[in-house]
């Protein structure tokens, strides 16, 4: 497969996810989100699941986990989506800004109110958790919202990733594989190079 031609690499990323969609997929919005510890300057990356929301890519996090805390002091990220049938990847670098309450709560209302009551519950900061008393926070909650809309806790928190460099990578036969890189010209447009097998 030749390198994507695209000439806007949001539209371009949005593209390959419709592409990794109707292949089938299994969570084709599901990438690998690294951070940084600033007090350590140490990586740390995790699964996470992207939405797309007003042509934006946004994620969500407990504040209280580590991505939670790093954020908050260092808001720079790396983004990796890989679709295995596809045999394509885009890693993503920026840096992400929190959503307003009340972009947060459209998006928290989109959630399941099972997804709700779990996320007001889990304790995902904790190294090991106790299990019985999740299960009981969660009954507590779900008493607590009975008949009522759950509320979106303090610590659920949206953000949005606004990308300074995109690398599209698609394979080719004999590891002749197809690369584009994007980077954010200081004109604010993008800057792009092609590698061609
Ligand atoms: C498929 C999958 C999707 C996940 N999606 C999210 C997510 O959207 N947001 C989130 O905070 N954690 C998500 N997690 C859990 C994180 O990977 C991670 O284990 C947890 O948030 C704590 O990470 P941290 O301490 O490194 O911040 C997901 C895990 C998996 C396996």
């Amino acid at each position: 497969m030749n390198a994507p031609d695209i000439s806007d690499p949001i539209r371009g990323l949005f593209d390959w996810l419709a592409a990794a969609r109707e292949r089938g997929e299994p969570d084709p919005q599901t990438a690998t989100l690294a951070t940084v510890d600033p007090a350590f300057a140490k990586p740390s990356v995790r699964t996470i699941n992207v939405q797309i929301d007003e042509d934006a890519l946004v994620f969500f996090v407990n504040a209280h986990t580590g991505k939670g805390q790093h954020l908050q002091w260092h808001p720079y990220v790396a983004l990796c989506f890989f679709w295995h049938g596809l045999q394509q990847q885009i890693t993503i670098e920026g840096v992400v800004e929190v959503l307003d309450a009340d972009a947060a709560d459209r998006l928290w209302a989109q959630r399941s109110r099972e997804s709700q009551l779990t996320a007001r519950s889990s304790e995902q900061h904790a190294v090991f958790g106790d299990p019985e008393a999740f299960r009981e926070r969660r009954e507590h909650e779900r008493e607590t919202y009975d008949f009522e809309r759950v509320p979106r806790p303090e610590h659920w928190v949206a953000y949005r990733l606004l990308p300074t460099r995109l690398e599209f990578w698609a394979a080719g036969w004999h590891r002749l594989h197809s690369r584009r890189l994007f980077e954010r010209a200081p004109n604010g447009g993008w800057q792009s190079t092609v590698q061609e097998p």
